[in-house]
Parts: C-alpha cells; sequence; structure tokens
C-alpha cells in the first residue's frame, strides 16, 4: 500500500507558526478562531521536497541561481507524463508565483480600459489583476443548477467577447470546484478563438484534479493560450514562491518576458526551484496518497454534512481540498452568517469576496488532517445551532 509510507494523519501545531493561516488568523478574523481559509494545507511537505531542500542548504553559498533549464524539463516531463501534452522547455517560463504572472501577463497583453472577461465567484486576485491595473472588468458570472454543479454561461459570455482583450480562466475553477471538461474547453476556446480573445489559464490547482476529473491543460488546445501552473498548491509549497508560465511563439514569449523583467519577477529563488524540481521529478507517489487522503476528507465532510447539517448544500469537488458551502438556507445575511462563524470560533473565507454569486455561501478548506478537520465541523454546528 503506497499510503502507509506517508502520514497525513499527525497534527502539527501550527499556531505560533509562521503562517499566514494560522498565525495570521488572529489578525484577519480579530480573533484566534480556527483557520478553515486561505488555500494551504496542514501535512508536512512531501519528504522527498524536504531532501531535496537540505540537499540544496548543504552547499553553503546562496548566491544568484541558474540553471532554469532543469525546472523547465521537470515541468515539461511532468505534463507529458500526467496529461499526454507534450510541450518544447523553450515555452516555458520560470516565475515568481502565479499571481504575479497573471498581473504580468495582464499588463504584457492588454491595454489600459481593455475589457478583460473573468468568471465569479472566482479567486479574488482574478479581480485585482484586472481593476488594480486599469483594465476594465467584464463580469460574466457562472451558472449553477439544483445540485451546485457550475457551468459556463456560453450564451452570456458570445455576448460579451466582442468587448473582450482577454479572458482570464480558473481551471480547475476556485472556489466552485469544477474541473472543466474537454468539451466545454473546446467550446470556451472556438468561442475566444473567434473573437481574437487570449485566455489565460490559472491552473494551479489542476494537479489535485480527482483520478475521475482529468483536467486538460489549455495548452493542448489553444497555441494562443498563456498557462500558468506551480506544484504550490499540490505539493503545499506556497511559502517557497515559484510557478512556471508556458506559451508558444517568439513575439509573445518576448512580449511576456520583457514584462515580466520589467517587473522583476522573472525566474524565481533557490529553494523554490529545488522544490518544484523534486515535486515534478519525483513527488507523483506522495501526490497520490494525499489525493486518496483528500477523497476520504470529502466523503467525510459530505457525511459530516448530510448527517448533522443537510440545510447546507454542498457539492463534492472536482479537485482539492476546497469546499463551496451554500448556507443560504439559514436565511441570514451575510454579515450575519460571518458572525454567527466567528462566534463559533470558526475563521473561514466569505463568500462576498468572491464576487457575484458568492452571497451566502463560504469557503472551507479541508487539507487537514481529519481529527482537524472533525474538529472544525464540530464548530460549524455550533455555528447552524446557534441561530436556532
Ligand atoms: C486559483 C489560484 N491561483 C493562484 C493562487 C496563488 O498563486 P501564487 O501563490 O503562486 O501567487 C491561488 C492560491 O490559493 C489560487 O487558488
Amino acid at each position: 500500500m503506497m499510503e502507509a509510507r506517508f502520514d497525513f494523519d499527525g497534527v502539527v501545531d501550527r499556531w505560533d507558526s509562521d503562517s499566514v493561516k494560522w498565525a495570521g488568523a488572529r489578525q484577519k478574523f480579530g480573533r484566534p478562531v480556527f483557520p478553515m481559509w486561505v488555500a494551504d494545507m496542514d501535512f508536512p511537505v512531501a519528504p522527498n521536497i524536504l531532501r531535496a531542500l537540505e540537499e540544496r542548504l548543504a552547499e553553503p553559498v546562496l548566491g544568484y541561481p541558474d540553471h532554469d533549464e532543469i525546472v523547465h524539463e521537470a515541468a515539461a516531463d511532468w505534463w507529458r507524463k500526467r496529461y499526454s501534452w507534450t510541450v518544447s522547455t523553450d515555452e516555458i517560463i520560470l516565475v515568481q508565483g502565479v499571481v504575479p504572472a497573471l498581473n504580468a501577463a495582464l499588463r504584457a497583453f492588454s491595454q489600459p480600459d481593455d475589457g478583460i472577461i473573468v468568471m465569479p465567484p472566482i479567486y479574488p486576485p482574478f479581480f485585482a489583476a484586472v481593476t488594480g491595473q486599469g483594465r476594465r472588468l467584464i463580469s460574466v458570472p457562472l451558472r449553477k443548477d439544483a445540485g451546485l454543479r457550475y457551468e459556463i454561461d456560453f450564451a452570456s459570455l458570445a455576448a460579451q467577447l466582442p468587448q473582450a482583450r482577454l479572458l482570464l480562466l480558473c481551471s480547475p475553477h476556485n472556489p466552485v470546484g469544477r474541473v472543466w471538461t474537454p468539451e466545454e474547453l473546446q467550446q470556451l476556446v472556438s468561442l475566444c478563438q473567434r473573437h481574437g480573445v487570449r485566455i489565460i489559464s490559472d491552473e494551479i490547482h489542476a494537479d489535485l484534479s480527482r483520478p475521475d476529473q482529468v483536467h486538460t491543460p489549455m495548452g493542448k488546445l489553444d497555441p494562443r493560450a498563456i498557462v500558468l501552473a506551480s506544484a504550490s498548491k499540490s505539493f503545499n509549497i506556497a511559502g517557497l514562491g515559484g510557478a512556471v508560465a508556458w506559451l508558444r511563439g517568439d513575439e509573445a514569449k518576448a512580449q511576456f518576458v520583457e514584462e515580466l523583467r520589467r517587473s522583476g519577477i522573472l525566474g524565481t529563488h533557490t529553494f523554490a526551484k529545488a522544490a518544484l524540481r523534486a515535486a515534478w521529478q519525483e513527488g507523483g507517489p506522495w501526490l497520490q496518497a494525499l489525493q486518496s487522503y483528500l477523497g476520504d476528507n470529502a466523503q467525510f465532510l459530505e457525511s459530516f454534512l448530510q448527517r448533522h447539517l443537510p440545510e447546507i448544500g454542498f457539492r463534492k469537488p472536482d479537485f482539492g481540498y476546497l469546499a463551496w458551502l451554500d448556507l443560504r438556507a439559514w436565511g441570514l445575511s451575510d454579515a450575519e452568517i460571518e458572525a454567527r462563524i466567528l462566534d463559533a470560533g470558526l475563521g473561514l473565507n466569505w463568500g462576498p469576496s468572491f464576487g457575484e454569486g458568492g452571497s451566502g455561501f463560504v469557503r472551507l478548506n479541508f487539507g487537514t488532517p481529519r481529527k482537524l478537520l472533525a474538529d472544525g465541523l464540530d464548530l460549524l454546528r455550533k455555528a447552524a445551532a446557534a441561530q436556532a
């Protein structure tokens, strides 16, 4: 049994560690609540990554790093094996993070006041990237069915595309838990191509897609797309920084590299590089074990809600460890939901921060040992009981 080699049940006390999720919760929520917010898991890093970091540290000089191509090759191998996506390493650029690269791509491939399509509810930095850089936000909210399965609103998208320069895609989509199907993505690409709109695809959660929900890298379908990816979410190494961008075409690449250089985020740090390489070269077995653990956590969460909080709407996410919970049956305002949950001692991400369609929802992070998940869910139950 592969899983037995890795321990995801052990609880690491992070209260006083250098962690925005735990130590930072006091500041974020104004009190020391139990943190099930920000996309950061509570598991120790994969042993092979730790080893790679230790080996690098054994070399006592820490000057500017080189050899980005080692990471490019590791990424290309990973994508080929995992997604049957074959890319040239020349098409890969090492960057300091997905969000910085998303912002840089916007600057490189659009002008102030250009229309940029975003499909909420969505990871909040997408909005900041658009409005913070003087571009015009075109919101095309996702649609959902009664079972909380979200879909792209293609009719509304078709109406908005003529006004747009870029489309920012979250694939898989945080927070609504969808891995987009190849058919959905192909429809999106066809529509965008018809209107000359370039797609920037944030695929940071891709490697956490469930085995029955196969992720399709946008670069397989659309040669004009820009794909942003990292091992930072799947291997929980976000504190190190580091990501890769994929794009095709010398001119586009030169344009993007120039912008990355201008903003000082081309390339990344020594330890990020060591960790990305180790994750992609040798991290497969750990990731498989993690996914199995997260699958059991999702099952635990679903059973808990069905048994104790059946009024809360929930559809198991297609990937990862972020649950999008529908609390509208509580009949409370967003401020009241927030107050109830905080009063019960729990810190979550509040739905309205994800934009249109977020009201009445919260995002709960279940990437944590089962014991902590159970503790956190008891607090949610306490919050629900308080409203009776
Ligand atoms: C969709 C998405 N993109 C990007 C990020 C963060 O990327 P980075 O830390 O590389 O800037 C997150 C973090 O939660 C995310 O959920």
